[in-house]
């Protein structure tokens, strides 16, 4: 399959919640593996969370920078494996925004490898962090099978979403498809009336969900206690949607040629 590509356009809606929550579900929604890119040129919200829970970061993007790594098994080499099973890694990110700068050819490479990690049964999750920074994962924005905004219910979160939709398209190929992540229903709005002010197409909501995101960020397996929250559960609907719609994009491609 795919490369997806979560950001926001303002505030701090959920963007590395959400996409966290995705990679943890995605084998079980989707029967693929999931590699997180923790790829926010703000600097990374998991490193300190995955070393809250003594997990080691396997040198994340910075390693693959340093090491000029160009095959999907080095950048795997690179990722920490969340399960015995290897159905969720994460590709950690910077801890400070200098560091983002010279990463432009990290995303070149994981967007080549894509097909790769394809043949590997793996599925590309992005967390590219806000718009508007200017050193942004362009590359995985760009090449991205679907860009997702991620956007709060709230009124001033719906009416920055509106330009964020129209600079995510601008940053993308013409027609590529761009769809709306809400998180947080049911208030004040719904997802429904969110995407249909913004004449967009959403996927399944994320609810607002403290507990979980609080075990989620401990690295709790997503078994058990995490596994029937309701963050958890919700993001096992948003990951069969979001896989469904980029299968849908692929058959659409492989039709035109
Ligand atoms: N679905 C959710 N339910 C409850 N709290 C959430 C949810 N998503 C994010 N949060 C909380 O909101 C804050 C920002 O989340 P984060 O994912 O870091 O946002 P972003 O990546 O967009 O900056 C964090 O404190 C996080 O725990
Ligand atoms: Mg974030």
């Amino acid at each position: 399959m795919a490369v997806l590509t979560l950001c926001s356009a303002s505030g701090a809606p959920g963007v590395t919640t959400s996409a966290f929550a995705l990679a943890r579900v995605w084998h079980l929604a989707t029967g693929r593996s999931a590699l997180l890119v923790d790829a926010d040129p703000v600097g990374s919200a998991l490193i300190p969370a995955f070393a809250g829970a003594g997990i080691p970061t396997g040198g994340g993007v910075l390693a693959v920078a340093a090491e000029r790594a160009s095959s999907a098994d080095d950048i795997l080499r690179r990722s920490v494996a969340l399960d015995d099973d290897a159905a969720c890694l994460v590709l950690t990110g910077v801890t400070e925004p200098a560091q983002a700068r010279p990463l432009g050819a990290v995303w070149t490479t994981l967007v080549e490898a894509a097909h790769e990690f394809d043949g590997l049964g793996i599925d590309v999750l992005v967390d590219a962090g806000r718009l508007g920074h200017g050193w942004e994962p362009q590359p995985l924005i760009d090449a991205a099978d679907i860009a997702v905004l991620v956007t709060r219910t709230s009124l001033s979160s719906v009416a920055l979403a509106r330009p964020g939709l129209a600079e995510l398209a601008r940053r993308r190929p013409a027609g590529a498809p761009v769809r709306l992540l809400v998180v947080g229903r049911p208030a004040p709005y719904s997802s429904r009336e969110v995407a249909r002010a913004l004449d967009g197409d959403a996927l399944p909501e994320i609810p607002d969900d403290a507990a979980g995101a609080h075990a989620l960020l401990l690295a709790e397996p997503p078994s058990g206690r995490l596994g029937r929250s309701g963050l958890l559960r919700a993001a096992r609907q948003t990951a069969a949607g979001l896989a469904g719609a980029a299968t849908t994009t692929r058959a659409g491609e492989v039709g035109v040629r």
